[in-house]
């Protein structure tokens, strides 16, 4: 356990939220949830609090401010829209104690993105988490303003819940490995939406030129197609280019609420 943060307060307790909230609350954290779907929530946190083996008390509540009022860091896991991020750190900015660290789990947005609407511009971090229990690492990027302290205290965090962090050295969209990941997925996606190859074929290849493991196919309906789909537009407004504009055939999918496994079908179907 890192000794200068106890609380922490997830906000957004969706697929990665949720991920989050259960790895910090393996290491005694006192755990502080909030999400617009309280019915989901609360059926949620109860599951948590049956399934800590430590002392740390979990806890979920109606509003932001509540959630976050005696948080030592303040993790933001919401949908990938920078209008609705920028809303909530407006929220949070106001209502978090002054050494509070504000991060954003955001997959594609600076955190500079969302400075201008909060006062302590110094406490700001992207914290990136990959899928946390098969992929243990996470990205940690500075704002402009980010002081080293709460650098250090994030980074500090991350190693505490045994998540290796990722350090970006300047502001990179996609940071560090997610870039990466970025350029196989946006390339994989033109393949099968060009009507180049089945996405079968693509996710077979990838299998045995890897060697094994997760194809980008699969990967992506884990992750969520309405995930992915505002993902990649976050990198096309950003650059404007129509190169990145994610293919329709994803939007239709989306549309369909095709949403990958969450929803039972995605690329692939699910029982
Ligand atoms: N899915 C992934 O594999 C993955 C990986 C790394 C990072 N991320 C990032 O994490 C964030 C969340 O992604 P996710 O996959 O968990 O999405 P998700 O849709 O599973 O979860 C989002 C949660 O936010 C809640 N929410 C919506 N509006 C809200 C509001 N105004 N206030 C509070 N909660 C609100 C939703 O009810 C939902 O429970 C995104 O920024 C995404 O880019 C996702």
């Amino acid at each position: 356990m890192n000794e200068e943060i106890n609380v922490v307060s997830l906000i957004g307790v969706g697929f990665l939220g949720k991920q989050i909230a259960e790895k910090a609350s393996l290491k005694n954290y006192t755990i502080r949830l909030y999400d617009v779907n309280a019915e989901d929530l609360d059926k949620y946190s109860e599951e948590l609090r049956m399934k800590k083996k430590t002392e740390g008390e979990v806890t979920s509540h109606n509003s932001i401010e509540e959630a976050i009022k005696d948080a030592d860091l303040i993790i933001e896991a919401a949908p990938e829209k920078l209008e609705l991020k920028r809303e909530l750190f407006t929220i949070i900015g106001k209502a978090a104690q002054p050494n509070a660290i504000i991060a954003t789990n955001s997959s594609s947005i600076p955190v500079s993105k969302l400075e201008d609407v909060v006062e302590q511009k110094d406490k700001l971090l992207n914290i990136h988490f990959y899928n946390v229990f098969t992929m243990p690492m996470a990205d940690i990027m500075r704002g402009t303003k980010t002081s080293d302290d709460t650098f250090e205290r994030g980074k500090k965090w991350v190693e505490s819940i045994d998540i290796t962090p990722l350090i970006v050295k300047k502001e990179c969209y996609g940071f560090v490995f997610n870039r990466v990941w970025r350029a196989i997925k946006k390339e994989v996606l033109k393949i099968w939406a060009g009507g180049y190859a089945d996405f079968e074929d693509v996710d077979k290849a990838w299998r045995i030129f890897m060697g094994a493991g997760l194809a980008p196919f699969e990967l992506m309906d884990q992750v969520g197609l309405d995930v992915v789909y505002d993902i990649e537009m976050s990198y096309y407004k950003k650059s404007g280019w129509d190169d990145d504009k994610p293919p329709q055939a994803l939007k239709d999918f989306v549309d369909a609420d095709n949403l990958g496994k969450k929803t039972g079908k995605g690329f692939y179907t699910y029982k």
